[in-house]
């Protein structure tokens, strides 16, 4: 039996990387957050108890054990762990308006902090299983090489220290076979800007399948490619 788990499951990408994990014939942990989860309990009721969902805040210390005791009552190997939860904060402020710190120290708890949580914690049913692959869902929006921006401070920031962990993880754990990926998802049609963005070139089933494509060539025994980078959904490099 093969286990995944994806954070920030109740909807948009991270939902549909759950469906797309459970047709692979993955066991799945869903991390449910704060929505009603209604989307999930119905692919779980659905899923021969092969979904999972989970109550999880990936900021909160208390919530993340509880995952974790969670999991480990399940299995002791983890075959990907998918970092996908996170939060965007204000958009707006430049240097030049009043920024609000606390709202970014929320994103960084989140987006950065959460997702080295989760790896932290799961690092060891990750290692002991076959696949041994980590994917953190970031963005270009946290590419400094090809930055734009003059603002979306929390979310920019946050998403280039997910790069950086990525790299940290990846040093450590590919010589014992580790895998790390590191993707930005595409623009898509989500909710994470409070209202459904229509602009989004993709839906979030066509990200996640992207995603999930990527990953199956990541882990073909024929996988050539060395080294992490970041990626985008078609599997492009993008600037760190
Ligand atoms: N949409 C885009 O165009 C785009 C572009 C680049 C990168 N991304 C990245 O893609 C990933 C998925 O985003 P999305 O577009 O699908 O947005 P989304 O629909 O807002 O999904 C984000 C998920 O994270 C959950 N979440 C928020 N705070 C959390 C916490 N403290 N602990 C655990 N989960 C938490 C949310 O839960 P609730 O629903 O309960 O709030 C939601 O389910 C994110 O990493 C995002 O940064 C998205």
């Amino acid at each position: 039996m093969k286990w995944a788990l994806v954070t920030g499951a109740d909807r948009g990408v991270g939902l549909s990387l759950v469906k797309g994990l459970l047709e692979r014939g993955y066991s799945v942990f869903a991390g449910h957050y704060a929505g009603s989860g209604e989307e999930l309990k119905l692919l779980e009721e659905a899923s021969a108890e092969r979904l999972r969902v989970l109550p999880l805040d990936i900021s909160d210390a208390d919530s993340v054990g509880k995952a974790l005791e969670a999991v480990a009552a399940a299995t002791d190997r983890l075959d990907i762990l998918i970092n996908n939860g996170a939060i965007l904060g204000d958009m707006q402020a430049t240097v030049e308006d009043e920024l609000d710190f606390e709202e970014m120290d929320r994103v960084f708890r989140v987006n950065a902090l959460g997702s080295l949580r989760m790896s932290n914690g799961l690092i060891g049913p990750v290692m002991a299983s076959g696949s041994k692959m980590i994917v953190n869902i970031s963005s270009e929006a946290g590419s400094i090489g090809s930055c734009w921006r003059n603002s979306w401070y929390a979310y920019c920031m946050s998403k280039a220290a997910l790069n950086m962990q990525s790299q940290l993880i990846h040093n450590q754990i590919s010589p014992q076979g580790g895998k790390v990926m590191v993707i930005h998802p595409g623009h898509v049609q989500t909710y994470m800007q409070g209202k459904l963005d229509v602009s989004g070139s993709l839906t979030p089933d066509e990200s996640a399948g992207h995603i999930l494509r990527l990953v199956d060539e990541r882990l073909a025994p024929d996988y050539t490619g060395e080294g992490l980078t970041l990626i985008d959904y078609e599997g492009r490099t993008l600037p760190w």
